[in-house]
């Protein structure tokens, strides 16, 4: 029997929606949004569908944020059946939500079930989950600038079963947490740590799917990182170990002397990141190349001495465009990790972020309002 797609995975489906007893009241909420820092604090409520392979997706609920119960023999806690993703909704000037290109990480996501054999939520019943969610829990996306809500949609497989298979039992869930910067310093340029013992992915390995599993191994090279002072971690191409692939939790761009932008291309283990694209679009709309090819360390490296290279930058979702000032690796740094941020980075992060928060023209209709 296939377990991979769902037999009867028909939109819409109804939700039923159950309001919290415990919402925090105004001045809770309030005190929380005026700091939120990153993935600390979570909103009241939640989305769960489940999915079985008899009946497809099914019981679409909105309901209490809380703890899930799981039977200690579920698959996900013994082989890590799990997968992820992450958006955010932008306040706008007019009180209006919106998210940004939920429809590619609804695509993303299903490519990732596919590879950890897990079901396929299809992309309508996935944005359909966001505004749900946002119905309730609009009140929790703040208003300064540069703060969003952070979105984290999930799938486990819950089935209890220690047999190694594909789920026939999964869940997906939402989850909202209020956000402000991803990095502690806020948008300053951060230290990039070249990990030469560890790699994130293997040929024909999950690198490309957003899955926990990538996550985890790579939290070892990145306290690696923090211990020489540097914000994330950069992972090299696991047969060569010699072009860059992307960091711990983010894409990476280089830009050269010429305006021209660098960026590894998909390998097939590094993650399609959405920054990743519209950043290489926005580029282009500019009038700059944008080459998605093999980027040799030594490139970066050797670049950053002759002057070939000006700027670096990682980008994702959460990270949206953080300048590099530096990279370090075991006997070198390359860059000054005083420097400041770089014009085109800090140009291209600003028309994105113009975009999301609704300060110009959505001219690539990028935008979906969920509430
Ligand atoms: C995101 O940018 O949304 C991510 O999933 C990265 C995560 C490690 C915070």
């Amino acid at each position: 029997m296939s377990t991979t797609t769902s037999p009867t995975a028909t939109f819409p489906i109804p939700f039923k929606t159950t309001r919290s007893q415990a919402a925090r009241v105004l001045a809770e909420r309030e005190s929380i949004l005026a700091n939120p820092g990153f993935g600390k604090h979570f909103t009241d409520h939640m989305v769960s569908i489940d999915w079985t392979v008899e009946q497809g997706w099914h019981d679409a609920q909105v309901l209490p944020y809380g703890p899930l119960q799981l039977d200690p023999a579920a698959s996900v806690l013994h082989y890590a059946q799990e997968i992820f993703e992450g958006l955010k909704a932008y306040r706008h000037a007019d009180g209006s939500i919106w998210t940004f290109r939920p429809e590619a990480n609804g695509e993303r996501m299903q490519r990732s079930a596919r590879r950890l054999a897990l079901p396929e939520l299809p992309t309508d019943l996935f944005v359909e989950s966001l505004k749900q969610l946002l119905a309730v829990d609009a009140d929790w996306v703040p208003s300064a600038p540069e703060t969003s809500l952070y979105i984290r949609p999930f799938m486990i497989a819950n089935e209890s079963f220690l047999g190694v298979r594909s789920a026939h039992r999964a869940a997906y869930y939402v989850i909202a947490s209020p956000a402000g910067p991803y990095f502690a310093k806020g948008v300053a340029p951060v230290s990039i740590w070249l990990s030469t013992d560890y790699a994130r992915a293997a040929k024909g390995g999950t690198g490309a799917a957003k899955c926990g599993g990538n996550y985890a191994a790579s939290l070892l090279p990145q306290q690696e990182a923090y211990e020489n002072g540097c914000a994330q971690v950069l992972f090299l191409d696991p047969q060569e170990g010699k072009y860059l692939e992307e960091l711990g939790g983010m894409n990476v761009f280089l830009v050269m002397k010429d305006g021209t932008l660098v960026t590894p291309e998909l390998s097939g283990s590094i993650l399609e990141g959405v920054t990743r694209a519209s950043i290489i679009q926005l580029a282009r709309d500019r009038g700059h190349e944008v080459q998605e090819r093999k980027v040799a360390i030594d490139e970066w490296r050797d670049g950053v001495a002759s002057g070939q290279v000006v700027e670096a930058f990682a980008c994702g979702t959460a990270a949206v465009v953080t300048p590099i000032a530096a990279l370090k690796g075991k006997g070198f740094v390359a860059g000054d990790e005083s420097a400041p941020a770089g014009k085109l980075t800090m140009a291209l992060r600003q028309e994105l972020t113009d975009i999301q928060y609704g300060r110009v023209a959505d001219r690539h209709n990028w935008l979906t309002r969920l509430a």
